[in-house]
């Protein structure tokens, strides 16, 4: 301990010294409020169809489209590591207006299912995105009405038709991001009327439209022009956020979710007070571009903000996280419990 050397003319603190329980790590490591565990983080995956090799995404250095065979790695790599799930996402080769590839039993992301789910379905929640996005000639995240606009009623057919596809290749989670009003309600009717009544549903509730999403665009390969606007959440509201979850909460989610992350603790720490559910948030591609693109540049350093952020995040009340650097930053907690 440091002996005091105030001067008797400045004020002193008098009993309470609140670095007390600063002054060790071992001090520090018995007072930390937030702890961040393997088993809440998930790993978001991309698989393109008809890849010979896995190929880097130039704005998510790290991040690559996977080939099947190296989803398949990756995912082993993630239930080695201790991940609680991976969340897929399918880049197809071939784009229609309503999405074909999505319902496909041999689309893309189907497989990569089944895959995933062959090689390490015991160890991990294999989950599964539920949106058009990937899989439309347009980008949008549902099909259009003739004069362009996304179509709610007629998208929301699809999006039971895509979760009973996710289904049956065998999703633990399917994860609707699409934001269309009643996704929640229509997909577990679906599943429930096919026997899949423990196909989990978890709701992108408060998924706002964000420009956090960019590099995430280059990872899929999107068609999109324009933006989302007229279903994604505006970056301005707070309190829709919580109608958000009630209305998916009431309609059957097992899992709510956030989106984007570090943006929106505020809004993440309404939906943690509230929901009766877990609640998921994502660090999205943008949050991942923007520390490497610093660390690159040794403007930051790389490892303290990455553990900072989704401590942050847990911090604000998430329960899972979504991640791009999940496997590496629980390689780093299992170091720091040695
Ligand atoms: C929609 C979807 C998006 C993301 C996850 N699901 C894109 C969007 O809504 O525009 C973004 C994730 C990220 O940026 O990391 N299928």
């Amino acid at each position: 301990m440091t002996q005091s050397t105030t001067p008797r003319a400045v004020p002193t603190p008098g009993r309470t010294r609140l670095r007390r329980l600063r002054q060790s790590p071992a001090m520090r490591r018995l007072a930390a409020e937030t702890r961040v565990h393997p088993a809440e983080l998930v790993l978001p995956a991309f698989v393109k169809e008809g890849l010979a090799e896995p190929r880097p995404i130039t704005s998510m250095p790290g991040v690559l489209q996977h080939t099947r065979d190296s989803l398949r790695r990756a995912a082993v790599e993630a239930a080695e590591a201790g991940l609680g799930g991976v969340m897929l996402f399918g880049v197809p080769e071939r784009r229609d207006a309503t999405g074909t590839g999505a319902t496909d039993p041999d689309g893309i992301l189907n497989l990569a299912i089944a895959d995933v789910v062959a090689e390490v379905g015991d160890a991990l929640v294999v989950q599964a995105d539920l949106c058009l996005d990937e899989f439309t000639d347009h980008g949008h995240c549902g099909v259009l009405t003739a004069s362009g606009a996304v179509d709610n009623d007629a998208t929301l057919v699809r999006y039971a038709e895509m979760a009973l596809a996710q289904a049956r290749a065998g999703a633990h989670l399917v994860g609707l991001s699409g934001m269309m009003d009643g996704q929640v309600a229509v997909v577990r009717d679906a599943l429930d009327g096919e026997g899949f009544l423990d196909t989990a549903v978890l709701a992108y509730a408060a998924k706002y439209a964000s420009a956090f999403y960019g590099p995430f665009r280059e990872a899929v390969e999107s068609t999109l022009e324009g933006d989302r606007r007229t279903y994604q959440m505006d970056p301005a509201n707070r309190r829709e956020a919580a109608r958000e979850v009630m209305v998916d909460i009431a309609e059957g989610a097992d899992v709510v979710m956030v989106k984007p992350a570090l943006a929106y603790l505020d809004v993440l720490a309404d939906v943690a007070a509230m929901s009766t559910v877990p609640v998921a948030a994502y660090q999205v591609s943008g949050e991942y571009a923007m520390v490497e693109a610093a660390a690159a540049n040794g403007w930051i350093d790389r490892r303290r903000a990455v553990t900072e952020s989704v401590l942050s995040i847990r911090r604000a009340g998430a329960d899972h996280v979504l991640t791009y650097w999940a496997v590496e930053l629980a390689g780093w907690l299992q170091e720091e419990n040695r």
